[in-house]
């Protein structure tokens, strides 16, 4: 017999979003942070998790490469924040729709550095099937 969701709160289908973008202003650490800081409030306060891969040269942030995972709505919000930013541009979506399971379920947010001859490798690893 299926479950009936009496409450109405049937969870949601999980999507994922993947892109990587450059960074159109400079990114100090602290900027860097401060961005971080941001992502993490909104996306903890709605199960949102995933991994946002920063390559860097002695000038700062060269590139981006983020993954996201969670509700499809609450994704959508995080998506269209992104997109949005006009700290970034030359957006580029990589994967998009929906996943199994979360990649990152510990993460709500995190930075993980590359070197440009791990970035690829990173990338390519965070947008293979879940
Ligand atoms: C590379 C990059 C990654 C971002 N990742 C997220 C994210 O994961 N979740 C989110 O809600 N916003 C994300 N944003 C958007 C910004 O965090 C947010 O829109 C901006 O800091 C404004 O935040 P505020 O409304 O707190 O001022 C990202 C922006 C950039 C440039």
């Amino acid at each position: 017999m299926p479950d009936i969701d009496v409450l109405g709160v049937e969870s949601e289908p999980l999507r994922a979003f993947a892109y990587l973008s450059t960074p159109v202003v400079p990114f100090s650490d602290d900027a860097l942070n401060d961005l971080l800081r941001s992502a993490r409030r909104f996306n903890a306060a709605r199960d949102v998790t995933g991994k946002l891969v920063v390559l860097e040269d002695d000038d700062g942030v060269t590139r981006f490469a983020q993954w996201i995972e969670g509700p499809a709505r609450a994704l959508a919000l995080c998506v269209e924040r992104i997109e949005s930013d006009t700290r970034h541009a030359d957006l580029q979506v990589i994967r998009s729709g929906p996943v199994a399971a979360r990649r990152f379920p510990g993460w709500d947010m995190a930075i993980h550095p590359a070197s440009a001859t791990t970035f690829d490798g990173v990338v390519a690893q965070a947008v293979a099937e879940v």
